[in-house]
């Protein structure tokens, strides 16, 4: 049964009622740009095909009752009380039914009516593994309010709700670009999104190739912690920075030239992690405009240097990740590989000419397998419509 109708089905049994509606909100791949979008940079994700539900119906008062079908647990809470993180019976809330509390704390903040209701949410997004499956539950729930409140708003508003319920009710300080693509996402399209002015535009997947997601398997705990972290350096490099650039409000702002110049005026760990962002920014132009011309090999290539500066520079791979990359970089048909999202573990993008593509999927299982004993999911991933109700 997909999830849309195993939704259905154990909506009725736990509430007795069918829901209204469902809605659906989409994971992301990031193909180029990672870790600019908090410094301004520019970003090339896409709307992956994997996706969050929420199946909803009106309560007729101001609680929220939802189950999380994933996790085997409920909650509930009053719209009216959402900041104390409680329950109606005064308990916390878990930490799962933050994502939805802080969606609806978020939304009331900006102004929209956040009404009650009974939900349940799945997911096929695999969690903690760099596809940003916390957005898609952001943005299926705040589409499920948005069409139970009557009101609309665009797509990149409602990302920017969301991606302030992480920030300030969840705690870990993303950038825009999960919640973005989750929200602005288009079939058989990749997005490049300006993080500073939010104008984005939209391109066609290259021809004959497929991007093809491997899972490590590896979970990094603390990882939000460490996340945190890396922003904090960008920020303290600003800061430094703008004693000899005065006019500088963002990493975004740097020349590689400038950096080159003033590098040595950063101590050392906080220049490896501002230099990363730097030229990953230059990078990701660049590697944009070879796309566009058909160069799909120095795309690829873009790809690969953006992984050993993960690795090198900003430090959020780690061995599993850097194993899966080298392996598929030695494959028959691979243009590019590199880890994805925020890191700590998670998932490698691929970039695949598509003649090769089964026997890459089957050898990167295999190598990968047996070097690590661990049992990777692999699989090719189409570009999706964004956020929406079905
Ligand atoms: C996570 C964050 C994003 C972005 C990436 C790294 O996915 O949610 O905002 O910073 O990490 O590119």
């Amino acid at each position: 049964m997909d999830i849309p109708s195993r939704l259905a089905h154990l909506f009725s049994e736990q509430f007795r009622r069918t829901p209204d509606r469902l809605a659906r909100a989409p994971g992301r791949v990031n193909l180029l740009g990672e870790h600019v979008d908090y410094n301004g940079g520019f970003v090339l994700p896409a709307a992956i095909d994997r996706a969050t539900y929420v199946a909803f119906s009106p309560d007729g008062s101001d609680k929220v009752s939802v189950g999380a079908v994933d996790f085997g647990q409920s909650a509930d809470f009053s719209t009216r009380s959402l900041k104390t993180k409680m329950q109606v019976n005064r308990s916390p809330l878990p930490g799962w039914a933050e994502y939805p509390a802080g969606v609806a704390w978020s939304l009331s903040e900006h102004g929209q009516m956040v009404r009650g209701m009974q939900a349940l949410f799945a997911s096929d997004v695999p969690r903690g593994a760099g596809l940003s499956s916390s957005a898609s539950v952001e943005l299926a729930f705040a589409v499920s309010w948005m069409a139970l409140g009557g009101w609309s708003l665009p797509p990149m508003e409602l990302a920017l709700c969301c991606q302030r319920a992480e920030n300030q009710y969840v705690g870990v300080r993303c950038g825009i670009m999960d919640q973005f693509a989750s929200a602005c996402g288009e079939k058989d399209r990749l997005l490049l999104l300006d993080c500073r002015s939010l104008e984005y535009r939209t391109l066609p997947l290259p021809e004959g190739v497929d991007i093809i997601i491997a899972d490590t398997t590896v979970r990094h705990a603390h990882a939000s912690g460490a996340y945190n972290d890396r922003r904090a350096a960008c920020e303290e490099a600003v800061r430094l920075l703008q004693q000899h650039l005065p006019g500088i409000q963002s990493l975004r702002d740097v020349s590689l030239e400038d950096f080159d110049r003033l590098a040595a005026t950063l101590p050392p760990l906080i220049e490896k992690r501002a230099r990363h962002v730097v030229e990953e920014i230059d990078r990701t132009l660049r590697a944009v405009s070879l796309l566009e011309a058909g160069d799909v090999q120095g795309f690829g290539r873009a790809m690969n240097a953006c992984h050993a500066s993960l690795r090198d520079l900003y430090e959020v791979s780690c061995p599993e990740a850097d194993e899966m990359v080298r392996i598929a970089q030695s494959l028959a048909g691979c243009y590019g590989a590199r880890l994805t999202g925020g890191g700590f573990g998670g998932c490698t993008v691929n970039l695949v000419e598509r003649k090769y593509t089964q026997q890459f999927v089957e050898d990167l299982g295999v190598a990968y397998a047996s070097d690590t004993g661990l049992h990777p999911e692999i699989y090719v991933c189409s570009a999706s419509a964004g956020a929406g109700l079905l």
